[in-house]
């Protein structure tokens, strides 16, 4: 039985003070969750990520990063590798987000060797993967989807591939205030899915957490956490305020 996984995005938010208020809010409000079939987690810019783990060390909440470099060290300026992140106490890291791939031009195979060297460090990675709208409305969205998964897991061992979570967030509903829609976005988990089945399995396909992303919100978190093949949500503006964040996690229960 997979737990769902509500996962909060910061991005480029917040400050040293707001982001301890926003992470101890939350592990305030999210007490009642303990024990149940939620997992919460944080992703904060990296300089606030001390005080964000500091802030919920008693509360039942994982924090990751939003992204990591694949070299351990080195002359690799500014840079933060997956070695620095352990250290300080995460346990996630997001690879691969549409805003890294298309503002910061990064690849598939960036992004496999970032999963790679998370996973080998002990990072529980979640690969992002999703189309344009340019590419949906011409029907390539299951060649998009299955091109990004096949190159940012090329060569990765069915060990490796365990500590995956996948998260499908279609590019054009992210940051937009354009949500799929719950059965256009079951369809593309579902269509995940199966290309993990042909790939790892199908025990391994059942237990893998697929997430949504774009544009979630307490008013269609329930609905989309209801979708059979949607096991949890990435979410970006909505996770910045204790309220929407919490009700989101609620949706979830
Ligand atoms: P959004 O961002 O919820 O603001 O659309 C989601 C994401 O990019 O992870």
């Amino acid at each position: 039985m997979r737990s769902k996984l509500i996962a909060g995005n910061w991005k480029m938010n917040t400050d040293k003070a707001s982001s301890v208020e926003l992470a101890k809010g939350i592990a305030s409000k999210n007490q009642a969750i303990a024990g149940e079939n939620v997992d919460v987690l944080l992703c904060p810019p990296f300089v606030y990520l001390p005080g964000v783990l500091n802030s919920v060390k008693d509360a039942r909440i994982a924090v990751g990063a939003q992204d990591v470099y694949f070299e351990d060290n080195g002359a690799f300026t500014g840079e933060i590798s997956v070695s620095m992140l352990k250290d300080i106490g995460c346990n996630y890291v997001i690879c691969g987000h549409s805003e890294r791939r298309h503002i910061m031009g990064e690849g598939d195979e960036i992004v496999n060797k970032k999963l790679s060297s998370a996973i080998s460090g002990g990072l529980l990675p979640i690969l992002c993967v999703g189309e344009k709208k340019e590419q949906r409305e011409s029907g390539k969205t299951e060649e998009v989807v299955e091109g990004q998964l096949n190159g940012s897991l090329a060569g990765l061992s069915e060990n490796k591939f365990m500590a995956i979570t996948i998260a499908y967030e279609p590019v054009w509903a992210i940051g937009t205030g354009l949500t799929a829609t719950p059965e256009q976005a079951q369809e593309v988990h579902s269509l995940i899915r199966e290309k993990i089945s042909q790939k790892y399995g199908q025990e391994q396909a059942q237990e893998t957490r697929i997430l949504y992303g774009g544009s979630v919100k307490p008013g269609n978190a329930g609905e989309l956490l209801g979708q059979e093949d949607i096991d949890g949500v990435l979410v970006g503006g909505a996770s910045l305020k204790v309220d929407s964040f919490s009700a989101i996690i609620e949706a979830a229960l």
